[in-house]
């Protein structure tokens, strides 16, 4: 209980942009940048000097983004837009193909962009539960389609900043507080219940599963850090379709600057070496050591005493996205 408490009033961020060197030639890639905490996060690395892509689906809003940046933040590295629409697979490898042009490496990808609770029955252009779909199956293939490049950075940094190069995932406390044992009912997925808070937790213990079992997969051959993190309960537009969630939940949230600490230290901290690779991160940037334990073992395989429940996940979302490679 204790380790949810702080979860919830978190003691003060240890890690902050203070404590970030120069980011100069460095790629960054935030998912819905445009505004909430991507926005916050955007700001720090632009500041500090990255060239940061602000990846969304509204060209305005994140040119607005990118003009409040700048008016912000007068000296910094630059900022960037990149159309991506999550919630169509059909989509996502032009997104890919448009980054490419630009760049030919990428240092750092959080997949921060999500959507909670939209009307029940909402779905994406393939038909799947909305939530599912933006976010996890969207981020899912982007992270995919985005691998070489990733690779190329670790390349680049192998010896000078091992670990620096890193995919982070955005889950949600909520998993911790109310998901079904092992996270995930994989029946659900198919037949989601009609049931849009369940459904959101669903997806965020995805977004877990994806991270413990990108680390798993490809880490220690290439380099690349995969973690899962919790930014903290802030006040964005998140709950834009849940008033009523967002005014119970008001004495819980915080700015949104201050999850942005979580996400910078799941990007940029040295603590998160090669071998912590797969952690779970909790605001505003520690790494948990107390994490519920049926859903720990959900991210191990059954030879390794867990239940590989993450396995299958990443199993099902690879089958539904195999055909927009
Ligand atoms: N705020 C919290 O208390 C809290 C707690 C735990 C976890 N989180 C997670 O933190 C992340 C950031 O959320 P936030 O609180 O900053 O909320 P937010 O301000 O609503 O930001 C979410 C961003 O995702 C974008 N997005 C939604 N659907 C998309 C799609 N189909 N394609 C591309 N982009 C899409 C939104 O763009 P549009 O404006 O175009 O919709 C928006 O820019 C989410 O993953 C959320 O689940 C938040």
């Amino acid at each position: 209980m204790g380790a949810q408490f702080s979860q919830f009033f978190p003691p003060r961020p240890t890690f902050t942009e203070a404590d970030v060197s120069s980011q100069n030639g460095k790629v960054f890639l935030v998912t819905g940048a445009a505004s909430g905490i991507g926005f916050e996060l955007a700001k720090m690395l632009y500041r500090k000097g990255g060239k940061v892509y602000i990846a969304g689906r509204s060209e305005k809003k994140a040119r607005q983004a990118i003009k409040d940046i700048q008016s912000a933040v007068p000296e910094g590295g630059s900022l960037e837009f990149l159309f991506l629409e999550l919630d169509d697979l059909s989509s996502i490898k032009a997104s890919v193909e448009a980054f490419k042009a630009k760049e030919s490496k990428l240092d750092v990808l959080w997949n921060n962009a999500g959507v909670s609770q939209p009307p029940l029955g909402s779905v994406s252009k393939q038909g799947f539960e909305l939530q599912l779909a933006t976010n996890c199956l969207g981020p899912f293939l982007f992270t995919q389609l985005l691998l070489p490049l990733l690779e190329a950075a670790a390349a680049e940094n192998a010896s000078s900043s091992p670990g620096s190069v890193r995919v982070v995932w955005t889950s949600s406390q909520v998993v911790e507080l109310s998901a079904p044992p092992e996270g995930i009912i994989m029946s659900e997925l198919s037949a989601p219940p009609k049931d849009n808070v369940r459904n959101y937790v669903t997806s965020k213990a995805g977004n877990w599963f994806l991270a413990a079992e990108l680390a798993r997969r490809i880490g220690p051959a290439h380099g690349i850090i995969s973690v899962a993190q919790n930014p903290g309960a802030a006040n964005t537009n998140l709950l834009r379709h849940a008033k009523w969630m967002k005014y119970l939940s008001w004495p819980l949230l915080h700015k949104a600057r201050l999850a942005a600490n979580t996400e910078l230290y799941a990007g940029l901290s040295p603590d998160i070496t090669i071998e912590k690779n797969g952690c779970y991160i909790v605001p505003w940037g520690r790494i948990s050591e107390s994490l519920r334990k049926d859903l720990v073992d959900a991210t191990k395989l059954k030879e390794n005493e867990g239940t590989g429940r993450a396995k299958e996940f990443w199993e099902f979302c690879e089958e539904k996205t195999k055909d927009y490679r």
